[in-house]
């Protein structure tokens, strides 16, 4: 696991396609917390083995200042996995934090992943550990197999949910996948947002939604990030920088909130080692050890979002 990947905010985490030069300059210019330049579905066949090159060039001489830098392999059941691997980390330096894997199916794909990148950073100067990894869980099998996945290595650093491809797996008929549908009363995707959830949540990974693949609806982008923000999850993909705009402002907390979960950290202190009390009044409602957890996961997020406590 790289330490300094791990704790970093992923609110916004960029798709840049590895195979187009104009998108890989643009990167950069596009303010997401995380960025991965993608060498699976987002590059032609033809092109996969030309955007490794393009990929490595990208991350050692462009300025991708501190967020959290990935590069998308494909996946297992292709001709390219260990080729893109090998290619990728042993020539991209220590500035590569991650690669993140697509259409994980079960703990055994993330375990041989883990091998191979141990021989390559061995062989290439990295720190044995150095590389983290990104699960993403988009069929069917992967989903009933995701717990075993997110505790299968410790380089894993988050788990994402694919929707496009995950309707694909589970032949839903839908053409544009990750978006309402309207006839469903309800959320399609609240069992599979859950399960991925608490999955990950029970391992220490941070948890992302994927992608919104109408790029100009962005009120309903908003909608779509407010569900699973509420019920935790850390951020989602974005496909364009209007898009990183809105998702940095609905995965980070308020001023209000992040002042208010400060407040309640002191009132919490004040009453456990002063006064001796697991329980308080914090204004009209009752706070104890469970109101501290919340409170911290609040500060940890809006510190990482910049945020500082008004005085
Ligand atoms: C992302 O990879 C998706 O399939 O939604
Ligand atoms: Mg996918």
């Amino acid at each position: 696991m790289s330490k300094k990947s791990r704790d970093l905010p992923r609110r916004s985490c960029l798709s840049v396609p590895g195979s187009s030069e104009r998108f890989l300059q643009k990167g950069p210019t596009i303010n997401a917390d995380m960025t991965f330049l993608d060498l699976e579905d987002s590059v032609a066949p033809l092109e996969k083995v030309d955007a490794r090159a393009k990929v490595v060039d990208a991350i050692r001489n462009l300025d991708w200042g501190d967020r959290v830098m990935c590069v998308r392999v494909n996946a297992w059941d292709t001709k390219w996995t260990y080729g893109d691997v090998i290619e990728v980390v042993g020539n991209s330096g220590d500035r590569l934090d991650e690669i993140m894997m697509p259409k994980v199916e079960r703990a055994a794909d993330v375990i041989a992943m883990d091998l191979l990148l141990t021989q390559i950073e061995k062989n290439s100067g990295l720190e044995v550990g150095h590389i983290g990894i990104e699960a993403q869980i988009e069929t069917a099998q992967g989903l009933i197999n995701v717990e075993e996945i997110c505790a299968a290595s410790k380089r894993l650093e988050t788990i994402v949910f694919g929707p496009a491809d995950f309707a694909a797996s589970m032949e839903m008929p839908v053409l544009t996948g990750g978006v309402q549908i309207s006839e469903y009363p309800g959320d399609h995707f609240h069992y599979v947002f859950s399960k991925i959830l608490m999955a990950g949540r029970a391992n220490g990974l941070q948890v992302i939604d994927g992608p919104y693949l109408k790029i100009k609806e962005l009120d309903n982008l908003r909608d779509y990030c407010n569900r699973t923000r509420t019920l935790g999850y850390d951020g989602k993909w974005a496909l364009h920088p209007d898009q990183v705009t809105v998702i940095n402002e609905i995965y980070s907390p308020t001023q209000e909130q992040f002042d208010k979960a400060w407040a309640i950290i002191d009132a919490y202190k004040e009453a456990t080692e002063t006064d001796r009390k697991g329980a308080v009044m914090f204004g009209d409602e009752m706070i104890d050890e469970a109101s501290r957890k919340m409170a911290i996961k609040f500060i940890s997020r809006g510190e990482r979002a910049g945020l500082k406590r008004s005085s």
